[in-house]
């Protein structure tokens, strides 16, 4: 019995969907645990490239029975347009995946409001409804996958919400209301299409670990994303970090076996908010450029910069990763010099913890080591031996500034571009 977490351990897009495709031949169950359609994990296998956004990326191999968790915010138009779109691919998901009844919908306003909040003092989200969906689950106002099963129910808890969410809408942003009768219709036929999938998810997935299966958890978005972690208000609104897997899907943290960190060699960011290893000159662009830095979900240009190794540090306390799989190694093959943030300096002075609080996180002075770079193609390395001696130097370099073992390293996004230790 094996139940491992994976959380990306950046600022997402790690390429936590290609490692737990490997991982997953592995595994018995792969579970989403937070987060929702915000999250763009590609997987690609042979030249075929796969996007998904709330399907845990264990949907490709067969045999693994895909989770999502309570802890996840599913918009139901997301989830089936996803679900459509494997099955055009001939991916059979009957019986394979089961979602739980206490996760919350995303809403049409929630979706409209993400985007109408994003006025000023910009987070820069994805505009999935992921905040607002989160805010009125904890403002015990959600409208849950369990409530599809009862249309009265909905519909006055549709209703009830829409009152509220038009008033809003109306007073506040000045914008048109929401028709309400339009989104109980689309609702109400949700049940049909979303039913067969619901499961008491929990009890699911306890008597699967009872039994002796090996459950992988899939987090979305990364370690500084977290909204109690991260650079906050920078963040999203759930814990991307392996606390949040139990909370999220009802596995206990004394079933809970390792963690695995995925870790880009280099460090992205997608939205605003603090970065101090960001680069704005042409190794940046090159980062991006080779590396493909792009949204998996929006499209947007991804924020590049240097490995920061103080982060990880922080990354791997508040996690407790064990091992870590180093992704994107490859996109470093052409710089002739690596920088690697090895600590940061504020007025003059070292710090000692990792500052959370954006005043200071904006403030800080990366201090950084020059490590020789190896100016080789490695995407065609198959072991650790065929890699150059510059690359192996920057994986003890970072591995041992950061704390953690590597067990994976990933040199191209297709399977067999990667090298398990
Ligand atoms: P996720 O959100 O953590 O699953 O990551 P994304 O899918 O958003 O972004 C990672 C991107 O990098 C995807 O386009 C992957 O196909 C790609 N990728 C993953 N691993 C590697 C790698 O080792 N090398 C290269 N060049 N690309 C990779
Ligand atoms: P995966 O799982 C990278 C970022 C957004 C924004 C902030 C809040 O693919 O790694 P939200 O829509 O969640 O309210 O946006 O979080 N963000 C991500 N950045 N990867 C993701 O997911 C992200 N999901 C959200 O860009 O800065
Ligand atoms: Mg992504």
């Amino acid at each position: 019995m094996e139940v491992t977490i994976l959380v990306g351990s950046q600022w997402g897009d790690e390429g936590k969907g290609k490692i737990v495709d490997i991982l997953s031949n592995k595994f018995d169950i792969v579970a989403r645990y937070q987060g929702g359609a915000n999250a763009g994990h590609t997987i690609v296998i042979k030249d075929k490239q796969y996007i998904l956004h709330l399907i845990p990326s264990g949907i490709l191999r067969k045999d693994v029975t895909c989770v999502i968790g309570n802890g996840v915010v599913i918009d139901p138009v997301a989830l089936l347009d996803e679900i459509h779109f494997l099955e055009s691919q001939n991916i059979n998901i009957t019986g394979r995946l089961l979602i739980s009844q206490n996760a919350h919908l995303i809403m049409p306003y929630h979706k409209l409001l993400d985007s109408l909040k994003e006025g000023t003092d910009k987070i820069g989200t994805t505009g999935r409804g992921i905040g607002p969906c989160y805010i009125d689950k904890y403002a015990r106002k959600g409208i849950r996958i369990v409530d599809l099963l009862n249309k009265e129910d909905l519909e006055k808890k549709i209703r009830r919400n829409l009152e509220e969410k038009n008033n809003l809408l109306k007073k506040v942003y000045y914008h048109e209301e929401l028709d309400v009768d339009a989104i109980v219709k689309e609702y109400l036929a949700f049940d049909e299409a979303i039913d067969p999938y619901i499961a008491d998810v929990s009890t699911y997935l306890n008597n699967q670990i009872l039994a002796g299966k090996n459950v992988l958890m899939e987090g979305a978005q990364g370690a500084l994303l977290d909204v109690d972690f991260g650079t906050y208000p920078y963040v999203t609104s759930s814990n991307p970090t392996s606390g949040g897997a139990s909370t999220g899907t009802g596995i206990p943290p004394t079933k809970i076996t390792s963690v695995i960190g995925i870790v880009k060699a280099y460090t992205t960011r997608v939205g605003n908010g603090p970065f101090p290893t960001e680069l704005f000159d042409a190794d940046g662009e090159k980062l991006r450029k080779v590396g493909a830095e792009f949204g998996a979900t929006t499209g947007r240009p991804r924020r590049c910069g240097w490995f920061d190794a103080e982060l990880l540090k922080y990354s791997r306390m508040i996690n407790g990763i064990e091992r870590a799989a180093i992704t994107k190694l490859d996109v470093l093959g052409s710089f002739d010099k690596i920088k690697v943030c090895v600590g940061y300096e504020l007025n003059g002075k070292k710090l000692h913890t990792f500052p959370t609080d954006i005043v200071r996180m904006e403030k800080v002075t990366p201090i950084y080591e020059i490590l020789p770079g190896w100016n080789t193609d490695i995407s065609n390395a198959r072991s650790y031996d065929d890699l150059p001696s510059e690359a192996k130097n920057y994986l003890d370099f970072i591995s041992e500034h950061s704390g953690f073992e590597i067990s994976i390293i990933s040199v191209g996004p297709k399977r067999v571009q990667t090298i398990e230790l």
